[in-house]
């Protein structure tokens, strides 16, 4: 990986972190995008420090628009090229909040801002030599019970987390298909991976999760954020899937078929469209690519 730069989001704790760690040892030079500034530059220091690795830190809260309009103008303004992009930055709320833009605040970190900030970054993934770059979306084995509502994408109605969250999974996928198909022969690749469930800070909006008697039993449960971001790595860095593109990897990365509410392009056409229409307002200079 010397030389090729991986731009990973929400590297500042669990599976972002491990893997823009690991691809830092890899000899990648990671550009980690963090909403918290101090805790993204101890991870660049701690990566720069303990692997000896290149890594840069990029400060954007992608959950408003103008947070990921900046953050791809800061990537710009310092990498004419990029061999990778991990959209991983997630989070699950258990009550219904919205962005300063006014859209719901899963769909507006897990599945709008995915959106915006690659389309910014096609341009810069499209120089990458060697080709093809590669753009990974993290989604979630989950997405398969979650449903589109098209009607009320922003969960207004009967908010659950859990749901909000699960479909934002989903839409991951939708736009995992659909953008493969658009820059399908252009000298990128874009897949969609379910890791092994982790113990991260995921859920620590959810008493359960928190709950100091039962944190060991999560720990016996689930892989640590290393052991599921391996999967991730791979994608980014193996040859074996230097070409693979509009696929969705399970967490020993066999291809998998995408859920079936993803399946029909009419579908995924109209969610495009919306999602479209919340970026509309993006404050970002430039044509979406
Ligand atoms: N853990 C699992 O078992 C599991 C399973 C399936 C899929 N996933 C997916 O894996 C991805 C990573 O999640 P994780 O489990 O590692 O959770 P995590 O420990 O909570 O990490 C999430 C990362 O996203 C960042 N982030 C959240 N909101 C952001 C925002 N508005 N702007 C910029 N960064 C933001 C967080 O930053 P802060 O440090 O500032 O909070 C953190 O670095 C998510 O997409 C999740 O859906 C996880």
């Amino acid at each position: 990986m010397d030389g090729r730069v991986c731009v990973v989001t929400g590297g500042t704790g669990g599976l972002g972190r491990a893997a823009a760690t690991a691809l830092a040892r890899l000899g990648a030079s990671v550009v980690i995008v963090a909403r918290d500034a101090r805790r993204g530059a101890d991870v660049v220091e701690a990566i720069r420090r303990e692997e000896k690795g290149d890594a840069s830190l990029v400060t954007a809260d992608l959950s408003s628009l103008a947070g990921v309009c900046r953050a791809a103008a800061a990537i710009g303004a310092q990498w004419s090229a990029i061999h990778a992009l991990v959209n991983n930055a997630g989070v699950s709320i258990a009550r219904r909040r919205e962005s300063a833009d006014g859209i719901e605040a899963t769909l507006a970190v897990n599945h709008v801002a995915p959106f915006l900030l690659t389309r910014l970054l096609l341009p810069a993934l499209r120089r990458a030599t060697p080709s093809p770059a590669r753009v990974v979306n993290v989604s979630s084995h989950f997405a398969r019970w979650g449903r589109l509502r098209l009607d009320d994408l922003q969960h207004r109605r009967g908010y659950v987390g859990t749901f909000a969250y699960l479909q934002s999974k989903l839409a991951t996928i939708a736009f995992t298909l659909d953008l493969a198909e658009r820059t399908r022969g252009a000298g990128i690749t874009v897949n969609a991976v379910y890791p092994e469930l982790a113990v991260t800070g995921l859920l620590r909006d959810r008493w359960w999760w928190r709950a100091a008697p039962l944190r060991p039993l999560w720990r016996t449960l689930f892989a640590t954020p290393e052991q599921s971001a391996a999967g991730l790595v791979r994608l980014v860095a193996d040859p074996a899937f230097a070409t693979a593109t509009g696929e969705v990897f399970d967490q020993r990365l066999r291809p998998v078929a995408p859920p079936r509410a993803v399946r029909d392009a009419g579908v995924r056409a109209a969610l495009w469209r919306a999602t479209e229409e919340l970026v509309a307002a993006a404050p970002c200079s430039g044509e979406l690519g």
